[in-house]
């Protein structure tokens, strides 16, 4: 029996080693307001899947009001840089706020042009859950229709969402004290972020990309997201949760059973 257990193992071994070799690190491109330990749960979710889960922490989010696109890049590049180094494929996992930075980060990081210059890994496809797709030249303020929504307040530099509506917008679909506990977790996010200008649309350029629709969400319409997946290239993975904007927190292990779903599109796609 034990002999035969070892055996099995020994056969099963190489045969994991290389399933975890192929999966592609996950890059967490979080969204505004929201601060630790917010994604630390889904984090160890993706990585208890298989995926090596990294996050990156933007300075427009609670940290620097005169913090814009060009620093969130910067912190995204320090958390991608590293790995694509060691030859890593990568899916970056974007959400609101997050698709305007991951999709600038991208430039000059994906997999193809990575190939071109004699580089091995790279950026093989990014999911937007609920996140802003904003073309070149346009920025997320000009996405809201060049108005802030009725909850965002802006003080001295700093976008406030209004801690009246925060659970109603970006909560609602959890018990009030989970919505609760979340809202405790959030911040301001500067002005600067949100009237920069995107300067890159990766749409148009190698990426393998994948939208993740939260059709209940109160803080990024459904309707709005159509309008912004509608830029993705014919054939692009598309799915939708029945959640809030917040579906990692909300409802983690359907989620995660669609990203899983999105990275093997990815994979297939740079194999
Ligand atoms: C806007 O946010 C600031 C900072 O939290 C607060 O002091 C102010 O009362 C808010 N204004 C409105 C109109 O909600
Ligand atoms: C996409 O990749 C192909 C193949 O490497 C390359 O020929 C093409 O120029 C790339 N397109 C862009 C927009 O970079
Ligand atoms: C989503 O959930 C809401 C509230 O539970 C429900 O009313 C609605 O029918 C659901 N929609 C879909 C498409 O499942």
């Amino acid at each position: 029996m034990r002999s035969q257990l070892s055996s099995i193992l020994a056969l099963a071994a190489p045969l994991l080693s290389a399933v975890s070799a192929a999966n592609p690190s996950v890059v967490v491109v979080p969204g505004a307001w929201q601060i630790d330990p917010t994604w630390e749960d889904f984090m160890a979710l993706l990585t208890d899947a298989g995926y090596p889960t990294s996050k990156v922490t933007l300075p427009s989010v609670g940290i620097s009001e005169t913090g814009g696109l060009a620093a969130d890049v910067d912190a995204t590049a320090a958390i991608l840089d590293p790995l694509l180094d060691a030859g890593k494929d990568v899916v970056l996992l974007a959400h609101s706020l997050g698709g305007l930075i991951a999709g600038n980060a991208v430039q000059g990081r994906d997999y193809a042009t990575r190939q071109a210059a004699g580089k091995t890994g790279g950026v093989i496809q990014t999911i937007y859950l609920a996140a802003f797709m904003c073309p070149e030249g346009v920025s997320l303020f000009n996405m809201l229709g060049n108005e802030w929504f009725s909850w965002m307040n802006v003080t001295d530099s700093k976008v406030y969402a209004s801690a009246d509506e925060i659970i109603d917008v970006g909560f609602n679909d959890m018990t009030l004290a989970e919505a609760e506990k979340w809202a405790s977790y959030t911040t301001w996010t500067s002005e600067k972020v949100f009237t920069d200008a995107s300067l890159y649309s990766p749409w148009a350029d190698n990426v393998t990309e994948a939208y993740i629709h939260t059709l209940l969400d109160g803080a990024l319409p459904y309707a709005a997201q159509l309008q912004m997946e509608a830029l993705l290239p014919e054939g692009s993975a598309v799915y939708n949760i029945n959640s809030s904007h917040v579906a990692f927190l909300s409802q983690p292990d359907t989620l995660l059973s669609l990203i899983e779903d999105a990275i093997a599109v990815g994979v297939a796609a740079h194999a």
